[in-house]
């Protein structure tokens, strides 16, 4: 399928690594021009030469900026390009029983996981309006919908993208405009690996048998493996294409089958 991509510009948050690395490998792969983003301007720029050596042509830049920092994301919007595609997917999770996650760390989860999006969104949104086409996807979970008891301010925070995306939907009535969801599930992204490595050595247990044991104890992946994030950029990849034009305001898994509902 052309996914017919080629010329248009692409925003991915939180792309140094992980599954926003991965979206933005899949999206210069279909031609689109795609920047970048991290906090470190060393790390965005590795990102941006990896992915420049990775996919032959490709149009990748960079723009360092904490994306929980209101003022730095005024300065990269201020530095950016006209945006055809947001991808809001930068988030923060870890697992922390409820009663050691203090007000400090709920206020970052809500910063970083629902302002971010919040931000870039209030900004580029009207200009795709006006431009009478545009792509806003986010990076969501399906610990958005079944809210794990030992992630609750990733849970929580998630479930706020989920209602953000089908209410920014609804701005979008009779135009070319659409906002969508992807609930992702269990990834091997390099935020996870690296997790596992340091749980690994501290517990010494061996990587893969830490890996089995994750998704063994998962009663309802139906993958029953982890998900790669190139598996989530596939699914990115379509919502940005002009060929789902029918899909918006939609929150659509790429879960493993981790959430056992129809719908
Ligand atoms: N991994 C999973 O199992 C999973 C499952 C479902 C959904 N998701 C969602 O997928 C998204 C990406 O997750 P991931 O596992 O790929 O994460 P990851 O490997 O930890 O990567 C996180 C990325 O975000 C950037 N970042 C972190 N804080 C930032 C900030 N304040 N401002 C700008 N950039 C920032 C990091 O760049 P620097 O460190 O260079 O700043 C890095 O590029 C998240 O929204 C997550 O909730 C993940």
């Amino acid at each position: 399928m052309d996914l017919r991509l080629s010329g248009r510009t692409a925003l991915v948050s939180g792309s140094t690594q992980g599954i926003g690395y991965a979206i933005a490998e899949a999206l210069l792969r279909e031609g689109a021009s795609v920047t970048v983003n991290g906090r470190d301007p060393e790390r965005v720029r590795a990102a941006v030469a990896g992915l420049t050596a990775a996919v032959p042509g490709a149009k990748a830049s960079g723009l360092a900026a904490d994306l929980a920092d209101p003022e730095q994301v005024s300065r990269l919007l201020g530095d950016l390009g006209s945006i055809d595609i947001l991808v809001n997917n930068v988030g923060l999770f870890e697992v922390a029983p409820f009663a050691d996650i203090h007000d400090e760390a709920w206020q970052r989860y809500w910063e970083v996981n629902v302002m971010s999006g919040v931000r870039l969104t209030r900004h580029l949104l009207p200009l795709m309006l006006e431009r009478g086409w545009g792509r806003v996807i986010f990076v969501g979970t399906e610990s958005g919908v079944s809210v794990p008891g030992d992630m609750l301010h990733y849970g929580v925070t998630k479930a706020g993208v989920l209602a953000l995306s089908n209410g920014l939907a609804k701005l979008t009535r009779g135009t070319e405009v659409t906002v969508n969801t992807i609930l992702g599930g269990p990834t091997y992204s390099d935020g996870v690996a690296d997790a596992v490595a340091q749980i690994s050595q501290a517990q010494s247990v061996p990587v893969d048998a830490l890996k089995a044991a994750v998704i063994g104890g998962n009663q309802t992946s139906l993958l029953e493996r982890f998900i790669e994030p190139s598996e989530i950029a596939h699914l990115a990849a379509y919502l940005a294409s002009p060929v789902s034009s029918a899909t918006n305001g939609a929150a659509l898994r790429a879960d493993g089958g981790v959430l056992t509902g129809i719908l």
